[in-house]
């Protein structure tokens, strides 16, 4: 795992969108692997501006987004293909038709759906770079603690403490949804590389678990221990329960000499 630690959000963002961006430039039909929730809005901000600078273009890429709320449709403003539309597709030039979320709608079966979705990535070529969040609980895509490490794509069940923190982006009088279509851990594992974002105070312990704990099925994100291209970009505060923070720091010196002369990516 390479813990890169940044003074604040902003320095995560724009790593990560370098991350994004070589691999989108250098890659004929490069399939990216998104996320939504809070923390990665800057990075689509920042790769945006890439956009609009000339820099990169999305023409070629095909996304597969970790997750989806089950109940809601598409045009629903609290659906992830409405935040996904918001904060990149609609102000970039990819194919909305190859932007795929892991739907699905009133009488079609959560199990075949699943299975269909893994299908499509499989039938993609496999994720070259899986975008993460984590939960304060450890979760990744929506894959709660006690997921099996082993899990595909399928309907999950949100745990309370994921409920509640994410309740801030509902109002009131609004349906929250309480199950979801998420990626599964193995599905994630399989991208070639995985990069996760981190920031703020509330997700310290659940890095620490993450990158030092054991390797766990109740902090999900755990299993990235046994990625071999796991990429974890954090700030300050989200680093601050790490121990050997200096050694972070001191080999992210050496891994940006080295990707300097070899590249950031070796195997895509
Ligand atoms: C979102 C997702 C979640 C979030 C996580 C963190 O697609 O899969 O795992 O990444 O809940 O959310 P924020 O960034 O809002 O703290």
């Amino acid at each position: 795992m390479q813990v890169i630690i940044f003074d604040d959000a902003q320095q995560v963002a724009d790593n990560a969108a370098q991350w994004v961006a070589e691999l989108i430039t250098k890659k004929t039909n490069p399939v990216l692997g998104l996320a939504t929730g809070s923390t990665p809005i800057s990075l689509y901000q920042q790769l945006v501006l890439k956009y609009q600078a000339g820099e990169i273009s999305f023409k070629n890429t095909t996304s597969f987004n970790l997750d989806e709320y089950l109940g809601i449709d598409e045009d629903n403003s609290q659906s992830y293909r409405h935040f996904m539309n918001e904060n990149l597709f609609n102000h970039v030039d990819i194919n909305k038709a190859k932007t795929f979320l892991p739907t699905c709608s009133q009488g079609e079966n959560p199990r075949e759906q699943g299975l269909r979705y893994e299908e499509m990535i499989n039938n993609a070529g496999g994720i070259d770079l899986q975008i993460l969040g984590i939960g304060a609980n450890g979760h990744i895509g929506f894959n709660e603690p006690t997921s099996s490490l082993a899990s595909r794509t399928r309907i999950k069940t949100l745990t309370q403490q994921t409920l509640s923190d994410n309740s801030r982006l509902f109002s009131p009088d609004e349906f929250q949804p309480t199950l979801a279509m998420t990626m599964g851990i193995a599905t994630i594992l399989d991208a070639r590389y995985v990069l996760l974002m981190a920031t703020g105070e509330n997700k310290a312990k659940a890095v620490k678990d993450m990158v030092t704990g054991a390797l766990s099925a109740v902090c999900p994100a755990s299993a990235l221990q046994m990625h071999e291209n796991a990429i974890v970009v954090l700030d300050k505060a989200a680093a601050s329960q790490l121990d050997d923070k200096e050694y972070y720091l001191w080999a992210d010196k050496q891994n940006n000499k080295i990707n300097e002369e070899f590249g950031l990516y070796h195997n895509y």
